[in-house]
């Protein structure tokens, strides 16, 4: 029997989706993060302020989605070996990175949601409205929000430790790392 060299097709699928989904959510985030609703609605009008907020939920909100379908499929199929296998250095800092963007990856939308219901704004997701789950309340919505905050800079260094870790296996060591994940030959 040949040994598996990739994971399955669906769990890359969803590994490039999030990709895609997280740095368009951090860029989104950051912008509105600095800029505020005032500064932003002076910079590009209210209607493609809103559009960008809304925008900004809803990609949060998929990846919430896309997230939960990912534990599924990397607890439910086998994990492909690592051809030749890693060292205890590269081993430790992989799973320890892969395993924090797992977490932040599902914390932090749910802090987006809380924080945004608590303040008494929508929570959007298309066209629309999801439930808050939580009254009104100011302070709460304030906290999480700079909670937010630190934790898009935080998943932000993650990534690019990730990446600057794909590129090395990629272009410096050459092994199988990059092939595992990818969606071509
Ligand atoms: C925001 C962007 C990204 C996030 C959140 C992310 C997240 C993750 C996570 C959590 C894993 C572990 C997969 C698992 O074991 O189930 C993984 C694997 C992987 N990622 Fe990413 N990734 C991102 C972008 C990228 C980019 C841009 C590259 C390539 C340059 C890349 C290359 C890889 C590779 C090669 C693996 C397989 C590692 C292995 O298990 O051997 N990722 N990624
Ligand atoms: C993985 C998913 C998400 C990421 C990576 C992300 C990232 C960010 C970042 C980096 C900021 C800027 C924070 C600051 O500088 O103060 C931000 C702001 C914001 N996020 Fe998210 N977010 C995500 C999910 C969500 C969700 C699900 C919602 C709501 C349903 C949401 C609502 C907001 C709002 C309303 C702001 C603007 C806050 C303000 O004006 O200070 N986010 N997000």
């Amino acid at each position: 029997m040949q040994a598996l060299d990739r994971y399955v097709y669906p769990h890359r699928l969803l590994h490039w989706l999030v990709a895609g989904a997280v740095l368009l959510s951090l860029a989104s985030g950051l912008t509105l993060g600095f800029l505020g609703f005032d500064g932003t609605v002076d910079l590009i009008g209210k209607t493609l302020t809103n559009v960008l907020y809304a925008s900004h939920k809803t990609l949060g909100v998929l990846i919430l989605l896309l997230m939960t379908l990912r534990v599924i499929t990397r607890l439910t199929f086998v994990v492909p070996d690592y051809m030749p296998p890693l060292n205890r250095f590269e081993r430790v800092a992989s799973a320890t990175v892969h395993h924090l963007l797992y977490l932040a990856l599902i914390v932090m939308p749910l802090i987006g949601w809380t924080a945004t219901a608590s303040g008494g704004f929508p929570v959007e997701f298309f066209f629309w409205q999801l439930p808050g789950f939580i009254d009104k309340d100011e302070q709460l919505s304030e906290q999480l929000f700079m909670l937010h905050g630190w934790l898009g800079w935080t998943i932000l260094g993650l990534v690019v430790l990730h990446v600057t870790g794909a590129m090395f296996h990629w272009k410096i060591k050459r092994d199988n790392v990059m092939k595992r994940m990818s969606l071509f030959d």
